[in-house]
C-alpha cells in the first residue's frame, strides 16, 4: 500500500487530537484511501513539554525545516494558530509544493486571498474545514453538496464560549461568574476578548460568507459587536416577550450587497437556534432549492476539531493519489460590498430608564416616529425609585435611523439612560 506522510505544525489541544486519531487502527481509512496515512514529523515550541498523550519522542522537532523541507512529507497539517508564525510556515509548505490542511480562522479570514493564490500557482490544496465550528462540517457542505443553491442566509451560533456564558445566563448566573467557570471548564481562551468581543465569530462568519456568496468578505468588513453588554435583565424581557438571546453570526445576500454582521440577536423561542445551549455551535442555512438546513454539534475541543482536520486530511490525501487533480481553492470570483451597518434594516428591542412621569412616553414616540422608527410594542415597568423602564420593539427600521433617533431620546431630562439596544430576527426582512 502506498504511505503518504503527513507533517504535524503544533501539538496542542487540536494538533495532540490529530495525532491521537491517526494512531488508532486506521485500517478503514486506509482501505478506502487506498494508501496508509503516517505522521512523520511533529513541530512543536517546547520540546521538553509533558504531552498528555502517549507520543513517540522521536517524530518531536523544534526546527520547522524538519517539516517544510523534508521530502518525505505530503501533507502539511497548521495546528499553531495565529497570523505570525502559522502564515509563514504555510506560505512556505505551499511553495515547497506540499498541500496544507489548516484550522486557523485567523489565518484563513485575514489572509485567504493571497493563501488561495499561492496554492493555485504551486499547483496543490489547502483545506480549512476545522477553521470554523470545529467539528461541524460546514465548509464541505457549503462548498460542494449545496452548490446547486443560491444561498440566501446563513446564521450561526459559532463560538461556543458565547454561548455558554448566554446559556448560564438564562439560568440566573451573573456574566463575571460564568466567564471565569467558562476558562475553568477549558472552553474560553486564557485571553477571552475575542470570544466575548464577537471577533472569534466575526472571522468565522467572514470565511463562511466569502464561500456561500463566492465574494471574499474580511473580518474588518465584518460589524462585530460582542456580549459584555447583555444584562440578566435583557435576557428576562426577552423571555417575556419570546425570545432567547444569542451571539449570532449572519450573513445575508441581498441584491447586489451582503449583510455580514455578528452582534447579540433576540431569537424566537420556535427558531431551532434558539434551543442550541451550552457550548454547542449549530449554523442554520437558507439554500434556494433545498430550504432550510441546520448543522448543529461541538464546535470546539481536541477530538471534535480533530475529526474535520483528519477529515481534510483524507480529501487531500485522495487528490494526491489521483492523476488529473480535481480541486479548486479560491472561489471568491465575485466582488460584492458589504453594507454598512447603517444602512441594515431590522428590528430592535430597546431599554431605557426614565423619569416616571406624565408625559414621558410620549416625548420618547414623537421622537421616534419623527426619525422614522416604527414601535410594534411597549412595557412599562417600575424600577427603583422614580425611575421606570420602557421596553420599546420595534418593527423593521434602517439602523442609522435608529441610532439618530436614539441619540435625540437620550438628551431628553426625562431619560436617564439607554440600557441596551438588540436587533431581533423576526424574519421579516427574509
Ligand atoms: P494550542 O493548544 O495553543 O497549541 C498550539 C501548538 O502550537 C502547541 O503544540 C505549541 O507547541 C505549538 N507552537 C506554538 N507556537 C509555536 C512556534 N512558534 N513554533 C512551533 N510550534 C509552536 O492551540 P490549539 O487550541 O490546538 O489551536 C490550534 C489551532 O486550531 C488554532 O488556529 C485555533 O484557532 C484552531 N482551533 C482550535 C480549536 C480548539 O478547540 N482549541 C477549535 C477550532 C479551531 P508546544 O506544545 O510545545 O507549546
Ligand atoms: N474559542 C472558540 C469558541 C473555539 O469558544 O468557540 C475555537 O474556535
Amino acid at each position: 500500500m502506498d504511505k503518504i506522510s503527513i507533517g504535524l505544525l503544533g501539538l496542542g489541544t487540536v494538533g495532540g487530537g490529530v495525532y491521537q486519531l491517526l494512531q488508532r487502527d486506521n485500517e478503514a481509512i486506509n482501505r478506502r484511501l487506498g494508501a496508509e496515512l503516517v505522521v512523520e514529523k511533529i513541530l512543536v515550541s517546547d520540546l521538553k513539554k509533558a504531552r498528555n498523550h502517549e507520543i513517540d519522542k522521536s517524530l518531536l522537532t523544534a526546527d520547522p525545516k524538519d517539516v517544510i523541507d523534508n521530502e518525505e512529507i505530503d501533507i502539511v497539517v497548521e495546528l499553531i494558530g495565529g497570523t505570525k508564525v502559522a502564515k509563514e510556515l504555510v506560505e512556505a509548505a505551499l511553495k515547497k509544493g506540499k498541500s496544507v490542511v489548516t484550522a486557523n480562522k485567523e489565518l484563513i479570514a485575514n489572509h485567504g486571498s493571497e493563501i488561495f493564490d499561492l496554492a493555485e500557482s504551486a499547483g496543490v490544496e489547502i483545506d480549512f474545514e476545522a477553521s470554523v465550528a470545529g467539528g461541524i462540517p460546514i465548509i464541505g457542505p457549503l462548498k460542494d453538496s449545496l452548490v446547486g443553491n443560491k444561498i440566501v442566509k446563513i446564521m450561526g451560533i459559532v463560538n461556543g464560549t458565547t454561548n455558554y456564558i448566554l446559556s448560564k445566563m438564562s439560568e440566573g448566573d451573573e456574566y463575571d461568574h460564568v466567564l471565569a467557570e467558562a476558562q475553568e471548564l477549558g472552553y474560553a481562551e486564557r485571553d477571552p476578548s475575542a470570544d466575548v468581543s464577537g471577533d472569534d465569530a466575526g472571522a468565522k462568519i467572514a470565511i463562511l460568507s466569502s464561500i456561500a456568496f463566492n465574494s471574499r468578505v474580511t473580518p474588518k468588513e465584518v460589524y462585530t459587536e460582542g456580549i459584555t453588554s447583555v444584562s440578566l435583565n435583557d435576557i428576562m424581557y426577552a423571555y417575556e416577550l419570546g425570545y432567547a438571546i444569542k451571539l449570532v453570526a449572519l450573513a445575508k445576500k441581498r441584491g447586489d450587497e451582503l449583510d455580514v454582521r455578528v452582534h447579540p440577536t433576540m431569537i424566537s423561542l420556535d427558531h431551532p437556534l434558539a434551543k442550541v445551549d451550552d457550548v454547542y455551535n449549530a449554523i442554520f442555512v437558507v439554500g434556494d432549492a433545498v430550504g432550510e438546513l441546520m448543522f448543529f454539534g461541538k464546535g470546539a475541543g481536541d477530538m471534535p476539531t480533530a475529526s474535520a482536520v483528519v477529515g481534510d486530511i483524507f480529501k487531500v490525501a485522495g487528490n494526491l493519489k489521483k492523476e488529473k487533480k480535481c480541486y479548486s481553492t479560491c472561489t471568491c470570483f465575485n466582488s460584492f460590498n458589504v453594507k454598512p451597518i447603517d444602512e441594515v434594516e431590522s428590528n430592535f428591542y430597546i431599554l431605557m430608564e426614565v423619569l416616571d412621569r406624565p408625559g414621558v412616553l410620549a416625548k420618547i414616540a414623537k421622537i421616534l416616529g419623527e426619525e422614522g422608527v416604527s414601535l410594534g410594542s411597549v412595557i412599562q415597568k417600575q424600577s427603583s425609585g422614580n425611575l421606570a423602564e420602557l421596553v420599546f420593539m420595534t418593527h423593521l427600521v434602517r439602523e442609522g435611523n435608529l441610532r439618530s433617533a436614539l441619540s435625540k431620546v437620550s438628551d431628553l431630562e426625562d431619560v436617564d439612560r439607554v440600557c441596551n439596544v438588540i436587533r431581533v430576527e423576526t424574519g421579516e426582512d427574509g
